[in-house]
């Protein structure tokens, strides 16, 4: 099997939705996921999203972005069939080195407490957990 990687466009928009569906242990807000949230988030980091695709069908996906200091990996999802051939690991590898190339020096990201699986990834890759640190979020409204 020949996977391939490559920048992350709009087009690809659906089958990353689905993909992300079928994903267990991501927290999918639609405020965060609608195809109008998604246009905005990759306009405004070009270059910094990738997916993986097996015969030109995505497999992969992972968002990237940054605020200018940090970068954050969002929504990286593997479809069930093509986990453990290091996909997962090369997603991240590309999003942190296009971080690099932008001069972003350091990346954060969000896992839920209860996905296991996914913190096990994590730290397999070296990300160290903050237990310092909470995430506090409220909705803004007018
Ligand atoms: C987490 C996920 C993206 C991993 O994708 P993947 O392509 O299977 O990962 P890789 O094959 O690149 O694995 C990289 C390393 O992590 C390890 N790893 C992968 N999944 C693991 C798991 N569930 N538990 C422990 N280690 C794991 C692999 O063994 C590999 O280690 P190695 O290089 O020493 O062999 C995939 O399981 C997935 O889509 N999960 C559902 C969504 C999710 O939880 N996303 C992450 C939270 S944001």
């Amino acid at each position: 099997m020949k996977v391939e990687l490559r920048e992350m466009s709009i087009d690809d928009y659906d089958a990353v939705y689905a993909l992300w569906q079928e994903s267990e242990g991501l927290a999918l807000k639609s405020e965060d996921t609608s195809r109008k949230s998604i246009i905005r988030f990759l306009e405004r980091n070009p270059r910094l999203s990738f997916v993986a695709l097996d015969n030109g069908q995505i497999v992969g996906a992972a968002l990237c972005g940054h605020d200018g200091r940090h970068g954050y990996i969002h929504n990286l999802a593997v479809r069930k069939s093509h986990r453990k051939q290091g996909i997962g690991r090369s997603l991240v590898g590309r999003c942190m080195y296009a971080l690099l190339s932008i001069d972003i020096h350091r990346c954060h990201l969000h896992v839920l407490g209860d996905n296991k699986a996914g913190i096990d990834f994590w730290r397999k890759l070296g990300w160290e957990q903050h237990v310092e640190l909470i995430t506090m979020s409220q909705p803004l409204s007018e």
